[in-house]
């Protein structure tokens, strides 16, 4: 079934039908005020923290589902209906939904009356701006009533749907002309507060939710619209809501517009108030600086234009142009996108994320600066800094922390001991795209804490030291309370209903390993002392070799099962993923991290490892986490036997773990089945296959593995370390342009059956315009590489280009072969 299309130019996905398998969402914002924003003009929006600081209600697993978002009611004569579909699902003439980079467009039509919402979020700005357009397409002169409407949320999204004694008589809010404002706990603690607003006269307003709907009636009914008229309500406690009413009259083809803002403004402390401070009038300043600057429809569409802008010089750092435009559009526009948003997002706010839970995490962060690094390096220096603050002075490290107030999330603690690795990985990332290797001396905290401070590179080094001084008894490194796999928990022994499985460990064995932090160590390990190395630390860089060769032969010695790599020992020594096991024989993991880093690419069992992987765990629509999918409950294995089989980390095809797969393909030079397995997950393969339901256009976390009732079908779109992951191994592994430290090298491994493509790629202070032709088929290998018509020498695997660092643009012709 067809939902919708891509469209290439525009960089957007239409949708052409609001009756998807699931809402198909958008993320507006990209700096600090965010909205979620479905094509039936559902979701929410928040101020930098989703749990913290957000502005409208949403209701999560609600009844219809996507219930609640930014409306508006059409009256026209005795007709009502919603234009964006929901919440009325009224029947329209046309209906079209385009989602673009930062901004949403729905367009739909009934009785000779269209409709247009521009939704975005400017630049520089705090606000979402709606631009409404209303024609009149009819032949005769039309009266319409417009109302629109929100429901505020009272701000820290967790108590307000759980607080109701107390939420029920807080709701405050002031009206002044066409602007609403959301002013609860603004007399107490809070020097913050919302505005909604439009730029044309209102001939009433409502802000309490119960005399707008009526207490009975869902968002389907509201009373007062097909009353068709407002009552000036004053919301006092219960719910406030904000909804204008406008009257306007258009004469055959004639159209108007309105600017809506919902904007979120500050107020320093001692100007909080209108001077008379017990009169509780609210200092409108900042919000009429705000309205000010977008009251004419031509403010919003120049800063919507300037947005454009943003993302069109984004964007044009990485482009990609092939025969197969799927792959194209996803590499070189919604990949990068996606990566934009986890970046933002880490994993806290999206359909499948309630934004109440979980703040930035440690491993997860750290891996979205690998496709995000490219686009803006200034924000991932940052991000780096951050992250490494929240390090304990051992190394180990907090595995999540809050983005408003940077500090580690005690709930979680630490002890996830693959997230010191991580750390390494992402500064890696950085200095090979930047070169910046004064980063390294930055002085960064320990636990937050300035008096603990010490360079980033000191951080690096008990990152690194960490994993060597916690090794169990075969000599791998220890899991403590998981490693990547959040399910895999062999210190829990968890029997209690409720308990966490991460935060729960009853066990203290000092026994179980994990062979996945061991191939993590021997895939960073060497960049750590690339590091030493390129900054004078010769003795350390000598050592860190040695240790990462020590960990190779451990892992050759330990960790290899016959026919594949070893997933783990339990907490009774046990080996995990082994032809010995019952259940969870062989899994994708460490198989694939093994591999990427280089592990059997000599000795043959490299090759091994990935055709049992193939054998054992491929499926049509990706790779299964592992196999046989557990059937019982294991105390000593943790949530991972917890999921039903072929659902999350129980034998889904859990996406982020795919790409691994694809980057050692490549290692063997396997260009055809690389790129097999970077088609599979990826969802501008499977855009009519309803069965996927999730956006075509975006990752999901998982796709219901071969064991699932469900098989194919996908869940958790969005946020997930699956994004920097596909986007790593089509950019720099298939399509093999690879940032290193002294250059761009160029190193594609593509099907053979592919003819070539071309990328254009920023790299520090030059362009680089890369075709590569493979007219000769092969899928591996470098004949010839001309730099501004020069042939350049080989070596290594492809070519290296030089770090130009001389701001022009330089053509680069590649033949493969
Ligand atoms: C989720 C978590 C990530 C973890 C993965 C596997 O995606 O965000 O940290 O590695 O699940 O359990
Ligand atoms: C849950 C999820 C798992 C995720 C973890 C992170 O266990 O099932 O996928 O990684 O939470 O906290």
């Amino acid at each position: 079934m067809q939902y919708g299309y891509f469209d290439d130019d525009a960089r957007e996905y239409v949708i052409t039908r609001p009756d998807t398998p699931y809402p198909w969402i958008n993320y507006l914002g990209c700096e600090n005020f965010y909205g979620l924003f479905s094509n039936t003009s559902g979701g929410y929006c928040f101020y930098q923290d989703a749990r913290m600081l957000r502005l409208t209600r949403y209701r999560y697993n609600n009844v219809p589902t996507d219930s609640g978002g930014r409306y508006f009611y059409l009256r026209d004569g005795a007709d009502v209906w919603t234009p964006s579909w929901m919440p009325m699902k009224s029947k329209l003439d046309r209906y079209e939904c385009r989602h673009g980079l930062g901004y949403s467009r729905i367009s739909s039509g009934r009785n000779g009356l269209a409709f247009t919402q521009t939704s975005f979020v400017p630049l520089g700005d705090n606000c979402e701006i709606h631009k409404i357009v209303l024609s009149n397409g009819s032949k005769a002169d039309k009266d319409i009533d417009i109302f629109s409407f929100i429901e505020f949320c009272l701000w820290n999204a967790f108590d307000d749907m759980t607080n109701f004694q107390r939420n029920y008589s807080i709701g405050e809010v002031e009206v002044e002309g066409s602007r609403i404002y959301h002013k609860t706990e603004y007399r107490e603690r809070r020097n913050h507060y919302a505005v909604w607003a439009v730029n044309v006269p209102v001939a009433g307003f409502d802000t309490d939710r119960e005399t707008f709907l009526g207490l009975y009636n869902g968002h389907d009914h509201p009373e007062t619209v097909f009353a068709g008229k407002a009552n000036n309500s004053i919301a006092s406690g219960w719910a406030p809501i904000g909804s204008h009413h406008i009257k306007m009259h258009l004469a055959p083809n004639e159209s108007r517009a309105m600017i809506f803002v919902l904007g979120y403004c500050e107020n320093p402390v001692e100007k909080k108030w209108e001077p008379n401070a017990a009169l509780g009038v609210i200092n409108k300043a900042p919000a009429n600086a705000l309205l000010e600057k977008y009251s004419s429809p031509e403010a919003a569409d120049k800063a919507l234009a300037a947005l454009n802008e943003y993302w069109k010089t984004l964007l044009g750092r990485f482009t990609v142009d092939a025969e197969d435009k799927r792959m194209a559009r996803m590499a070189g526009v919604w990949n990068q996108y996606q990566c934009m948003v986890t970046f933002n997002m880490s994993r806290s706010a999206s359909y499948f994320e309630s934004g109440i839970g979980r703040g930035m995490g440690f491993r997860d962060s750290n891996q979205d600066l690998l496709g995000f690094v490219h686009l803006v390096p200034e924000r991932a220096r940052a991000r780096i800094l951050d992250i490494a603050a929240t390090q304990f002075p051992d190394g180990s490290a907090y595995h999540q922390y809050q983005p408003l107030t940077k500090r580690g999330n005690n709930e979680v603690g630490s002890g996830f001991n693959d997230d010191p690795l991580w750390l390494i990985c992402g500064v890696a990332a950085y200095i090979k795209e930047t070169g910046d290797y004064g980063i390294l001396e930055e002085m960064v905290p320990f636990d937050s804490n300035d008096d603990l401070a010490d360079s980033l590179f000191v951080h690096l080094q008990r990152s690194f030291d960490y994993t060597l001084t916690h090794t169990g008894p075969h000599g791998l490194p220890l899991i403590g309370r998981a490693d990547w796999n959040d399910c895999l928990n062999l210190n829990c022994f968890s029997a209690t209903p409720g308990e966490s499985f991460q935060t729960t460990a009853n066990y203290e064995s000092g026994v179980a390993e994990s062979v996945l932090i061991a191939a993590i160590f021997a895939f960073v390990g060497p960049d750590y002392a690339e590091i030493c190395r390129r900054t004078g630390r010769l003795e350390e860089a000598e050592a860190a070799d040695k240790a990462v060769v020590a960990m190779v032969e451990t892992i050759n010695k330990h960790g290899w099962d016959g026919e594949w790599f070893l997933r783990a020992y339990d907490a009774y020594g046990k080996k995990i993923g082994s032809r010995e096991c019952g259940d969870g024989q062989i899994f994708i993991e460490s198989n694939g991290f093994a591999v990427m880093a280089g592990i059997g690419l000599k000795d043959g069992r490299a090759k091994k490892a990935l055709d049992s992987v193939k054998e054992r765990l491929d499926t049509q629509y990706g790779i299964v986490l592992q196999q046989p999918a557990y059937r019982e409950y294991h105390l000593e294995l943790g949530e991972i036997s917890s999921y039903p089989p072929g659902y999350k980390e129980n034998a889904g095809i859990f996406c982020h773990n795919n790409p691994w797969v694809t980057i050692a393909e490549t290692r063997l030079g396997r260009g055809t089945r690389a790129f097999e397995t970077y088609a599979k997950i990826c969802p501008a393969y499977r855009e009519d296959d309803s069965l996927r339901r999730l956006e075509p256009y975006v990752y999901a976390q998982m796709i219901a593995g071969k064991d699932a009732k469900r098989f194919g079908e996908a869940k958790n779109s969005w946020l997930t370390g699956t994004a920097a992951w596909t986007f790593v191994s089509i950019s720099h592994y298939i399509l093999g342009i690879r940032p290193e430290y002294d250059g761009l090298r160029i190193d594609p491994c593509i099907p053979a059956a592919m003819k070539g493509f071309s990328v254009t790629r920023h790299f520090r202070n030059a362009v680089y315009r890369i075709v590569v032709d493979n007219t000769a088929g092969v899928e591996k290998g470098v004949k010839s590489v001309a730099l501004d018509g020069k042939p350049l020498n080989l070596f290594g695997d492809g070519a290296l280009l030089p770090d130009l660092d001389d701001g022009k643009v330089h053509e680069v012709t590649v033949v493969m072969g």
